[in-house]
């Protein structure tokens, strides 16, 4: 009797009980992702942004820039001022080893000052600042501060000149405004290029006004067969000019010899045979060939560099010149050999895969090979550093995005292996291949193939948090190299990306930090009943359904408002999906979603939805919508 009732009040004890929210330290001045050359705290110091600042900018392009940034969040009005802002950006004064991508920042208790010698550097030290102030400086809307940035000087600069993304919308079509919302994700991490796979097998996505039928019959489907698309000539200058101002450049790859058969389907006369193939909406590589001994292939191939130069401010047009396993030895040396001399005629120096270093293919002036392999030695790529190239480095077990993290990661692809964060970040770019000095590479690229990645938020799962990662091998020193400093780093972006709204994979080998917890036993409940017969959950027990349609679990969550990223930690041991209903304030924001299996009731998994909360006080409530009821509830997170 006695021990009965103390196990109830045990049990009311434990329901009272709410994890408290475990606070996102305050940044200290090192706590930026890429890891900076060199931080001299201030001790003591702090610089808090208040609504009476102003800022003067050197170049008026990063001076609106930050302008527009701080504005959204603090609402303040920091007009540009003519005279020395409280935030002044400088183009003299700078530690001269910051170079022409590095800066100075300098924080005191009374003003912020970033020095650089140009505006890519300006920029550079924007983002380091942006990431010194609280992760609620991303928010769209109105938020109350306080805006504190530690105090201290930071001097920092690449480590390699080249630091690269890959965005594959060829497999998948990507709008333009997908595009740009990656371009101003990747910008935070000082990302410098942004090569865009705009053709393969499965889709033309750029016009070419000598040859329409690429974009229109060539972008008009994608890998699965859906509509595809192609971006006019307006939109892909309107992603140029916005990746610009994001002191990012643009390297666009029209992919040959082989995976062509887009194009090849487009027209007739660039297939040996004369026949134009059908379209292609699967996943397979190394079927397609242009028809390399046929002269209109060379007419289009200068056709197409010729339009894709007109529209390139940047330094590279990227031939490609992967897995063309349909083209022979000898006519694959012979292509690239003639279409090559096309790019430097052009004023553009050569980028492509590292297939194009094989022997038999000419050197070019300024070639540029980008290493996509699994070993760590290759001929092509040391062949092709011997004729003068640079490299820049992609090994696909380590850089590409695609990869799934691990075997129960839904989206990616596995031929180069798993790639979870810790692998991500541990190689070394400069020491990597045998063979090659680190003097010879130019940088690092994370590519993002797209054959399975669909949605924006597909995209920012993959990146986010390996991105970040290969952000920081190719800018920060070797010598800073260390993975528990990277993952504590790491951990206090994942606020931020809440704030902005990123869908980003919750590694477990990173302790990420929560910003608020509620636990679903501290929540209202209807038709559901508290459990602890159970392992892993959090706080004291979780929700386990009872078998009644309409069982809910509400919790009352109090946000500045604005977009949000909620996560529901749940278990469904069934191979059945269940099924909850999700509705923010009264709107069912998530549709009978399913709450996939995850094999026992024991183990829990979290979804991430994003959803726009109000200001104030938010009703959610997570329905169960089958008459089996809903998965196990452990808690929500936001
Ligand atoms: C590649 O992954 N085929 C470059």
């Amino acid at each position: 009797m006695f021990s009965r009732l103390a196990a109830v009040l045990v049990l009311l004890a434990g329901l009272l009980v709410v994890a408290e929210p475990q606070a996102a330290t305050a940044a200290a001045l090192g706590d930026v992702v890429p890891v900076p050359v060199s931080v001299q705290p201030a001790s003591g110091v702090t610089f808090t942004l208040a609504s009476g600042a102003t800022i003067s900018s050197d170049d008026t392009s990063t001076g609106d820039y930050l302008a527009a940034l701080l504005r959204r969040s603090t609402g303040y009005a920091l007009p540009i001022t003519s005279s020395a802002g409280t935030i002044a950006l400088l183009l003299s004064g700078a530690d001269p080893n910051v170079g022409s991508q590095g800066y100075q920042l300098d924080v005191t208790a009374t003003s912020v000052t970033i020095r650089a010698q140009t505006a890519t550097g300006l920029f550079n030290g924007v983002q380091t600042l942006r990431q010194l102030l609280p992760p609620a400086i991303e928010s769209a809307t109105v938020r109350p501060g306080p805006w504190t940035v530690p105090g201290g000087r930071i001097v920092d600069y690449p480590r390699f000149a080249y630091r690269g993304a890959m965005l594959d919308v060829a497999r998948h079509f990507h709008s333009v405004a997908t595009i740009k919302n990656y371009i101003d994700r990747i910008a935070l991490y000082k990302i410098n290029y942004l090569h865009l796979h705009l053709s393969d097998d499965q889709g033309w996505r750029i016009v070419i006004d000598a040859w329409p039928r690429l974009a229109t019959v060539g972008g008009s489907t994608q890998v699965g067969g859906g509509a595809g698309g192609y971006y006019t000539k307006a939109q892909y200058q309107d992603i140029v000019a916005y990746a610009a101002s994001r002191q990012i450049t643009i390297v666009p790859e029209i992919d040959m010899p082989g995976h062509t058969n887009a194009a090849l389907a487009s027209y007739a006369e660039l297939n040996c045979n004369g026949t134009a193939p059908p379209l292609y909406t699967g996943t397979d590589v190394g079927f397609s060939t242009l028809c390399t001994t046929k002269e209109v292939v060379y007419t289009f191939v200068s056709g197409v560099l010729g339009e894709l130069a007109a529209l390139t401010p940047g330094p590279y047009l990227h031939l490609g010149g992967d897995e063309a396993s349909a083209t022979s030895a000898s006519q694959y040396a012979a292509f690239l050999n003639r279409v090559q001399p096309m790019i430097t005629g052009l004023g553009k120096a050569v980028m492509g895969w590292h297939n194009i270093g094989a022997s038999g293919v000419n050197a070019s002036a300024g070639r540029v090979v980008q290493f996509w392999g699994t070993t760590t030695s290759d001929s092509s790529v040391t062949n092709a550093v011997s004729q003068g190239a640079k490299v820049v480095m992609s090994p696909a077990n380590k850089a590409y995005l695609d990869m799934k993290y691990t075997s129960s990661t839904t989206l990616g692809q596995s031929w180069a292996g798993f790639i979870e964060v810790q692998t991500a970040y541990g190689w070394n770019p400069g020491a990597y291949l045998s063979g090659v000095a680190s003097s010879a590479i130019l940088g690092v690229e994370a590519p993002l193939w797209t054959e399975t990645i669909v949605t924006e938020d597909n995209i920012e799962f993959m990146a986010f948090p390996r991105l970040p990662a290969i952000a920081e091998l190719g800018w920060s020193p070797w010598s800073t190299h260390d993975w528990n400093a990277f993952k504590a780093r790491l951990a206090q972006q994942g606020p931020r990306w809440d704030v902005m709204g990123i869908a980003y994979y919750h590694s477990p080998q990173v302790s990420w930090p929560v910003t608020n917890r509620y636990e679903a036993e501290s929540a209202t409940l209807s038709q559901a009943a508290v459990a602890t017969n159970h392992t892993g959950f959090s706080g004291s027990g979780f929700v386990d359904y009872a078998n009644v349609t309409g069982s809910y679990v509400q919790w009352s969550v109090t946000s500045p408002g604005g977009a949000t990223s909620l996560k529901i930690r749940y278990a469904n041991g069934t191979t059945t999906n269940r099924p909850m209903d999700v509705f923010v304030n009264g709107t069912k924001v998530v549709s009978a979603t399913s709450f996939n299996g995850t094999g026992n009731w024991d183990t829990w998994a979290t979804k991430t939805l994003s959803v726009t909360l109000t200001a104030g006080t938010n009703t959610i409530r997570a329905v169960a919508t089958t008459a089996n009821g809903g998965p196990n509830v452990d808690y929500l997170e936001t």
